[in-house]
C-alpha cells in the first residue's frame, strides 16, 4: 500500500517542449487521430500499418484469425522475412550509412556499415545452411553483447531458423537446460568476452553443458572473441572465421509465413522451470517496427543506444529487429557502466554522438549514488530524449535523470512491456504526452489495456487499482510456449475463464487522468535488477544442494536492483551457527550462481529450524516478505502450525 500512496502523491506533469512536439513524428492531434483510428478497427488499423511498413514477398489475406482464441494468428497467408526487412530494404537508399556503432569492454571500436552487415549476415547464413541448418531449426545463441549476437540472430532469421538466445550470465546448467528445452540443433557462441574487465568463460560454459546432455546438438560455432585457450572439440566445434571465410556474401532471404517463429526467450514464470516464449515473424515484427517510431521517433539521423543485452527482450526489439527495421544507427557496447570509472557510459553517448538514450532503473540508480560530478564531466548535448524499461521507476531516480542527464528539457519515455508483449505496450509518445515521474502514462495506439478485479471485472471509475489485463490480441504478443501450449494458455488466459483477458501479471493503479502506474508483480516473480526470476527457480537450486532441506525465496527492496533475493533455508540435521553459518551460506551463493546464474544469488540467507507453514502445509510468503523487509509482524499468525518459529526466522534467536 505505502508504494501505491507514495506514488498517487506524485503531481507533478512535464509536458512535451514546443520545439521536440514541433519536430516530432507524432505530436498530440497525430497521435489522437492515430488512437482513434485503432479505435474504430483494431485488426485493420494493424493491417494497415503492417502493408505500409513491413516488407512482404506474399501479401497476407486475413489480418487477424482469432478461430483458435487465445491462440491468435496475425497477417495469415502472408510471407515476410525478418532480416530482409532489416537489411535489403535499405539497400538501395542507405548502404553506407552505419547500422552498428560497437564499443567494446577495453575501448576497442569497429563500425558496421548496412552494406557490410548484410554482407556478415549472409555470409554467416550461408555458413549455417552448409552445416545443415534448414527452416525451424533451433539456434541457441550464447554470445557476448557484440555485433556478432545481432549477425547471429539475423543470420538465423534470413534462413527461417529459429534463434534462442541465453544470456550470458547464466550458467551452464541453464543453458543445458534451456538447449534441452528447445531441442537445438546448433550453438553459436564465443571462446569468452570480458566485461569490466572480468573473464567471461562462454566457451567454457558450452562445453558443460554439452557433456551433461544436449543430445541435439550437432554443431557449436566458435567466434573468436578474447583468443584465450578454450577446450575445443573439432569436428564438433568449428571457428566461426572458418565458416564463413569461403562463404558467398549474397543469400537469398527465407520467405516464411507470418506466424513461422522468429525467435524463442526463455522467461521465468511463477511456477516450474523457465518457459519459452515464442515469437511470430509478422506480427513481432510491425511491433517492433511501430513501437520504435513511435516511442523512440526515430529519425535518420540518430544514434539509438539501448543499454539491454541482446539476452533479453529489450534487447531483441531494440537493438536489433526494431532499430534497424527503421534503417536507424544503433550503438552497442559491450560493457558495465562503470568500467574502468563512473563515467564510462557517458564517456560513450559523448564519444558517439548518442542521441536517444534507452536504459533500465538499476542503472540509473546505480549511477546516480555515484554522484553527478560524472555525467557533468561529459558533452552529453546530443542526447534528445530518454528511455527507461524492466521496472517500475521510482519518481526520485526518475527526477535525477531528468534533471541531470536530460537537463531538465528531454523527453523521458518510462516503457512498459514483457518478454511476452514482444513490444512496448505503455509509453508516454515524447512529442504528444505529458509525463509524470513514474508512471508509464498510456497505453500505445491499437492497445487496449483495463484495470480488472479478482473476478476479472473492470474496476471502474477513475482511480482503480487492481490487475493488469490487455483486453485485444495485438500483433506481437507470443504465440505460444514452445513446447506447452496448454501452459500459455492457462497462464495468460486462464486466470479469468470466459472473460479472454490477456493476464500480464502485474499489478497496477490507473489515476483520474488515465493514466498507469505499474505497482509490480502479483505472482512469484521477481525482478532483480531489471531481471525475472522466479522464486521457485532459486528454491530449487538451493534445495539441489545436499545440506538444504527445504527452502523459500522472496524479495526484498533494494535501493539499487529494486529488488534483490532473500532465501529462508532449513538445513538437514542441526541448524548452524556463526562460522559454520558464514561458510555455508557462501557455499549456497555460489552453488545458486552455478546452478542458475549469478544475477540469482541470493543478498540474504536465513536459517531456521522450519518454514512458516498453516496448517495444510503452505508456506506463509507474506510473512516471509514482512519479515525480509524488517517490518514489524502484524499479521495474524494464528493460522500457522508453527508460530514459534516467527521470532527465529527474523532473526531474533
Ligand atoms: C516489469 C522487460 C514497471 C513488469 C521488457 C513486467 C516494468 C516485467 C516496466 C517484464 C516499467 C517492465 N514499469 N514495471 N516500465 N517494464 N516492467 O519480461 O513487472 O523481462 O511484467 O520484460 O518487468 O519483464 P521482462
Amino acid at each position: 500500500m505505502s508504494d501505491i500512496q507514495s506514488v498517487l502523491t506524485e503531481a507533478r506533469l512535464f509536458p512535451p517542449s514546443a520545439a521536440f512536439a514541433a519536430a516530432a513524428r507524432l505530436n498530440k492531434e497525430k497521435l489522437a487521430a492515430l488512437c482513434a483510428e485503432a479505435e474504430k478497427d483494431p485488426v485493420e488499423f494493424w493491417a494497415e500499418l503492417a502493408r505500409k511498413n513491413i516488407a512482404w514477398q506474399t501479401p497476407f489475406t486475413k489480418a487477424l484469425d482469432d478461430s483458435k482464441a487465445p491462440n491468435y494468428r496475425w497477417f495469415v497467408g502472408g510471407k515476410t522475412n525478418a532480416s530482409a526487412n532489416c537489411l535489403d530494404r535499405h539497400l538501395a537508399t542507405k548502404a553506407d550509412k552505419i547500422a552498428i556503432r560497437f564499443e567494446g569492454d577495453k575501448g576497442d571500436t569497429k563500425n558496421w556499415t548496412y552494406r557490410q552487415l548484410h554482407a556478415d549476415v549472409s555470409k554467416l547464413a550461408n555458413g549455417l545452411k552448409s552445416l545443415g541448418v534448414t527452416k525451424g531449426d533451433r539456434v541457441v545463441l550464447y554470445m557476448p553483447h557484440t555485433p556478432e549476437a545481432v549477425i547471429a540472430m539475423q543470420a538465423c532469421a534470413r534462413i527461417g531458423a529459429i534463434h534462442s538466445i541465453v544470456f550470458g550470465g547464466f550458467s551452464s546448467g541453464s543453458l543445458r537446460d534451456r538447449i534441452e528445452d528447445a531441442g537445438a540443433k546448433v550453438v553459436i557462441t564465443a571462446d569468452g568476452n570480458t566485461r569490466g574487465g572480468n573473464l567471461i568463460e562462454l566457451k567454457k560454459a558450452v562445453n558443460e553443458a554439452l557433456s551433461s546432455g544436449c543430445k541435439t546438438i550437432e554443431k557449436v560455432i566458435v567466434l573468436k572473441r578474447t583468443g584465450h585457450d578454450v577446450g575445443f572439440d573439432a569436428p564438433r566445434d568449428v571457428w566461426w572465421h572458418d565458416l564463413v571465410a569461403q562463404q558467398s556474401a549474397s543469400c537469398d532471404p527465407e520467405w516464411v509465413e507470418a506466424d513461422h517463429p522468429l525467435f524463442l526467450l526463455y522467461t521465468s514464470g511463477s511456477t516450474g522451470k523457465p518457459k519459452g516464449i515464442q515469437h511470430s515473424t509478422g506480427g513481432y515484427m510491425v511491433g517492433a517496427h511501430m513501437t520504435s517510431q513511435w516511442v523512440f521517433d526515430l529519425k535518420e539521423s540518430d544514434v539509438f543506444w539501448c543499454t539491454a543485452d541482446v539476452g533479453w527482450i529489450t534487447g531483441h526489439s531494440y537493438v536489433c529487429y526494431g532499430p534497424l527495421s527503421n534503417g536507424a544507427t544503433i550503438l552497442m557496447y559491450e560493457g558495465v557502466p562503470t568500467f574502468p570509472d563512473a563515467g564510462r557510459f557517458w564517456k560513450i553517448a559523448q564519444d558517439h554522438g548518442v542521441t536517444i538514450f534507452y536504459t533500465a532503473p538499476t542503472a540509473i540508480r546505480a549511477l546516480m549514488k555515484l554522484g553527478e560530478e560524472w555525467p557533468n564531466k561529459y558533452d552529453l548535448s546530443k542526447l534528445r530524449l530518454l528511455g527507461s524499461v524492466g521496472e517500475p521507476i521510482n519518481p526520485e531516480a526518475w527526477m535525477w535523470y531528468h534533471r541531470v542527464i536530460g537537463k531538465e528539457k528531454l523527453p523521458i519515455v518510462d516503457t512498459w512491456w514483457q518478454t511476452e508483449t514482444g513490444a512496448i505496450m505503455m509509453s508516454p509518445i515524447p512529442g504528444a504526452t505529458a509525463t509524470k515521474p513514474g508512471s508509464c502514462t498510456q497505453p500505445l495506439p491499437g492497445i487496449f489495456a483495463d484495470v480488472v478485479d479478482e473476478a476479472g471485472e473492470p474496476v471502474k471509475g477513475l482511480e482503480a487499482g487492481g490487475y493488469l489485463v490487455i483486453t485485444k490480441p495485438w500483433p506481437s504478443m507470443l504465440s505460444t510456449i514452445w513446447g506447452d501450449n496448454e501452459r500459455y494458455v492457462k497462464t495468460y488466459y486462464g486466470q479469468f475463464p470466459g472473460k479472454n483477458l490477456y493476464v500480464a501479471g502485474d499489478s497496477t493503479h490507473r489515476d483520474k487522468d488515465g493514466y498507469y502506474w505499474i505497482m509490480g508483480r502479483i505472482d512469484d516473480v521477481l525482478n532483480v535488477s531489471g531481471h525475472r526470476l522466479g522464486t521457485m527457480e532459486i528454491e530449487s537450486a538451493l534445495v539441489s544442494h545436499t545440506r538444504v532441506a527445504e527452502a523459500a525465496v522472496v524479495g526484498r527492496p533494494h535501493e539499487v536492483k529494486g529488488e534483490s533475493v532473500f532465501a529462508f533455508v532449513t538445513c538437514k540435521g542441526a541448524r548452524p551457527h556463526g562460522d559454520e553459518a558464514a561458510k555455508l551460506i557462501k557455499e549456497l551463493r555460489e552453488h545458486v550462481g552455478k546452478e542458475i546464474g549469478a544475477l540469482a544469488k541470493p543478498d540474504d540467507i536465513r536459517f531456521a529450524d522450519n518454514l512458516p507453514k498453516t496448517r495444510s502445509g503452505k508456506i506463509m510468503r507474506r510473512l516471509l516478505r514482512s519479515i525480509a523487509k524488517g517490518e514489524e509482524i502484524t499479521q495474524d499468525i494464528s493460522t500457522l502450525e508453527n508460530p514459534g518459529i516467527v521470532a527465529q526466522l527474523a532473526g531474533k534467536e
